[in-house]
């Protein structure tokens, strides 16, 4: 899945938006592509249906080279599939995310996505996909805050599990997509931090507009 390389005028326009899972960024980078009439991507889905394939085809998504070759024969189509989420899911995105060639399979089409503008969310859009963005966004909140919000949205489509479990999974992702030597997520010198523990989605989302709309070059 191949789009055109980036160029340094578009870059102009791109929204780069990092965090932890379960940060808000989804909904953030949404409204925020809607209202500035820009193409979103949600490159979460990449990796998720990365690990959809190799787990398709039997294979082990920890493997290099099972992972890599499933990430360079991705199609679009693979984005647009239904089971793309749960902890199956979760888990497998998990484990490909952390392969060095997997990431750089996956780098030309993120970068051709944004040719003409766009937001994008992820983990490493603002340090590795896009580090000359014009605008960097670090969503955060505390582990207790995103583990309820994502306990809550577990409840509402009627699964039982507890918060605790629910708090200790969410730990254990943070701690891997922080601790692997592959595009860790981390905040970059240059993004703007909003954490939205106290916030309610309107108010993130005011505080996110105003950023971005300093941010990128008029018109
Ligand atoms: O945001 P998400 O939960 O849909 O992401 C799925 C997995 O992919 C998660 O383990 C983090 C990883 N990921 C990544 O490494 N880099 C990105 N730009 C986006 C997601």
């Amino acid at each position: 899945m191949t789009r055109s390389p980036p160029n340094d005028v578009f870059t102009a326009r791109i929204i780069a938006i990092d965090g932890p899972a379960a940060a808000g960024k989804g909904t953030l980078a949404r409204r925020l592509a809607a209202t500035l009439g820009l193409p979103y991507l949600d490159t979460g889905l990449l990796y998720r249906a990365v690990g959809r394939r190799v787990l398709d085809a039997g294979g082990d998504p920890a493997d290099p080279a099972t992972a890599t070759s499933a990430a360079a024969a991705l199609t679009e189509a693979d984005l647009r599939r239904a089971d793309l989420r749960g902890p199956h899911a979760d888990a497998a995105a998990a484990k490909v995310a952390a392969i060095p060639g997997v990431r750089a399979a996956l780098l030309g089409f993120q970068r051709g996505f944004g040719a003409t503008g766009a937001v994008l969310d992820g983990r490493d859009i603002g340090t590795v996909v896009f580090p000359d963005a014009a605008v960097k966004l670090f969503v955060t909140a505390s582990l207790d805050a995103r583990a309820h919000r994502r306990w809550l949205e577990l409840q509402a489509k009627g699964s039982e599990v507890g918060l605790e479990a629910v708090t200790k999974d969410m730990r254990a992702r943070d701690a891997m997509d922080q601790a692997r030597a592959a595009a860790p997520l981390h905040q970059a010198a240059d993004a703007h931090l909003l954490d939205t523990t106290g916030l309610d989605p309107d108010q993130a989302f005011a505080a996110a507009l105003a950023i971005a709309r300093a941010g990128l070059p008029p018109g």
